[in-house]
């Protein structure tokens, strides 16, 4: 997270409107039950036509008003959001540009792919809300209450058990949906992995009359993650059944309340009014911001797996030797190279050593899966020898910088395009 924060900066002068805009907003939704209060004490039971059409425009007034605002905060808060993510697109962009094939063996394409797309608009649309209701909710809920108590008095009181028991089913709920969200990505990632290699693979695959499984193959790991996703939104279903019923029986218990109280004349009907509206305010406010947090975990795993991408540093660091110091000669020297992918038990090459010189054509030959491409995939830096030395010209391939290393070779890789660039032989 403090990663993305270093890298991405969100816009502060947009913030600070944002907030000016949201409490505007907050302020005006208060006033509304107050206003209502007023026109039915003063308007409704004493029989005046002019205070009610009076409160009546008031609050029409206010409302238009609040609708602008929180128009225009909509609009801020997805601007705001947009625009990280596009940065925060072009930052991973950037960092993925920067690896070696050993960190890409590492993520994977396809987990790029979902990192770079939907794990993004996932941070995205988590921001859009935090920016929208992370800020609204925390005001209105505090209003609320300041309101509730004021003009409520013993009806308020429902508040303190009502608040409890939503934050407990709130809560319950949100930490059994969050431990799906981890596993979730993951399950999506494998999804895209498999759908990438049989689209890369498809000819190989048709070669080999392998269509049945591999669509075996994608249906189990598409089953697993609609398993899981099931599993989520069975738990996050219960969410709405169970804030209806907390809303209904509060709202019982203070009309319950509040008429016995006005019955008694210890309460008029305007602030009963008032304060139902307020207790729903502050219920409202409890859940939504609830919502926020519901997606927080979700977001959190896919924030954490974009920094990853973000902190990871390439195992290939430039050289200081500049290729414009010297003439080409274009002599190849491999000296004692051991090599082993990430993460394989063995090396895939023991202790080669050979000279490829300028005008003599070197032919490496062996069986398939011996190594091969891997001697070639040394040469233009994509990995780096575990032991031993790749020598271009009688210098190590490492002194270079890479981008002078490679601009003299000529790579055709056997299956994808990895790296291509021009051959330019000086001599
Ligand atoms: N990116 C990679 N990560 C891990 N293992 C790899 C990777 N690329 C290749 N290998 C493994 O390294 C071994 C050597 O692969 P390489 O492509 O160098 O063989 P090759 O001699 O070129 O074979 P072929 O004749 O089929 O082209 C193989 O077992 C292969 O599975
Ligand atoms: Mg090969």
């Amino acid at each position: 997270m403090k990663t993305i924060f270093s890298k991405v900066k969100l816009k502060s002068r947009q913030i600070i409107l944002l907030f000016a805009l949201v409490l505007l907003s907050a302020i005006g939704q208060m006033l509304l039950p107050s206003f209502l209060a007023q026109m039915i004490s003063h308007g409704v039971a004493e029989g005046e036509n002019r205070v009610i059409w009076m409160y009546a425009i008031i609050m029409a007034g206010v409302t238009v008003f609040s609708c602008i605002i929180s128009f225009l905060s909509v609009k801020i808060a997805s601007y705001i959001s947009t625009d990280f993510a596009a940065q925060l697109r072009n930052q991973v962009f950037s960092k993925v540009q920067e690896f070696s094939a050993a960190e890409m063996d590492k993520f994977g394409t396809a987990s790029l792919v979902t990192r770079s797309t939907s794990d993004i608009t996932n941070v995205q649309n988590f921001l859009t809300l935090m920016l929208r209701i992370g800020l609204l909710a925390p005001m209105m809920a505090a209003a609320g209450l300041i309101f509730s108590a004021a003009t409520g008095g013993e009806v308020s009181s429902v508040l303190l058990i009502a608040i409890p028991v939503l934050l407990i089913a709130l809560t319950v709920i949100v930490v059994l949906a969050s431990r799906y969200s981890i596993s979730l990505r993951k399950k999506l990632d494998q999804i895209n992995r498999l759908f990438l290699e049989s689209l890369e693979g498809v000819r190989v695959i048709r070669a080999f009359n392998r269509q049945k499984a591999e669509s075996e193959r994608f249906e189990n790991a598409n089953r697993d993650y609609a398993v899981t996703a099931m599993a989520a939104g069975r738990i996050t279903s219960l969410l709405m059944p169970a804030i209806s019923v907390i809303f209904g029986v509060t709202t019982a218990a203070v009309l319950g309340m509040g008429a016995y109280y006005v019955n008694t004349g210890a309460m008029e009907v305007g602030s009963l009014v008032a304060n139902s509206q307020y207790i729903s305010m502050v219920l409202t406010s409890v859940m939504m911001l609830s919502l926020v947090i519901m997606m927080f975990p979700t977001s959190y795993a896919c924030a954490k797996r974009i920094s990853e991408v973000l902190e990871t540093e390439s195992s290939i660091r430039d050289g200081k030797f500049s290729m414009k110091e010297k003439t080409m000669h274009a002599t190849v020297e491999f000296r004692h190279v051991t090599f082993a992918y990430p993460g394989a038990d063995e090396p895939i090459l023991k202790d080669i050593s050979f000279i490829s010189r300028p005008g003599e054509v070197t032919a490496i030959i062996g069986g398939t899966g011996r190594g091969k491409s891997s001697i070639l995939k040394l040469i233009p830096r994509l990995y780096d020898p575990m032991f031993g030395e790749v020598l271009v010209d009688g210098i190590n391939a490492k002194e270079y910088r890479t981008e002078d290393l490679r601009s003299m070779i000529g790579y055709v890789p056997q299956k994808k395009c990895t790296v291509f660039r021009k051959y330019r032989r000086k001599s």
